[in-house]
């Protein structure tokens, strides 16, 4: 079972273990990690699952495609090179061990 690690903007990190096929905010929800909102429940309509992928995982998860960066365009925080909506980063195998950083606010 993968398992992804979310940090906080303090620098707390917790790592908890992720469905496969589950988005990365759904396994964030499903662990209560604070940080992650997701007003829309994953219809790619708030922003509010805003995260940045650590650097090192950056290009096995991808870049945002554009409907996802026109979204990200109302993200509450600074959004960078690595920011991604969590409900469109899909759990798979390969991204066992993914690093996801949480902004210092979704709202
Ligand atoms: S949960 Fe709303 S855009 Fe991801």
């Amino acid at each position: 079972m993968p398992r992804l690690t979310f940090i906080a903007s303090q620098g707390t990190s917790r790592t908890v273990d992720a469905r496969i096929g589950d988005s990365a905010m759904q396994t964030a929800l499903a662990h209560g990690i604070d940080g992650i909102t997701a007003e829309c429940g994953g219809a790619m309509a708030c922003a509010t699952c805003h995260v940045h992928v650590a650097d090192k995982w950056a290009d096995r998860v991808g870049p945002a495609e554009d409907t996802e960066a026109d979204m990200l365009e109302f993200a509450a925080s600074t959004v960078t090179p690595t920011s991604r909506l969590s409900c469109q980063i899909t759990v798979t195998e390969e991204l066992d061990g993914l690093v996801l950083h949480l902004p210092d606010t979704q709202i």
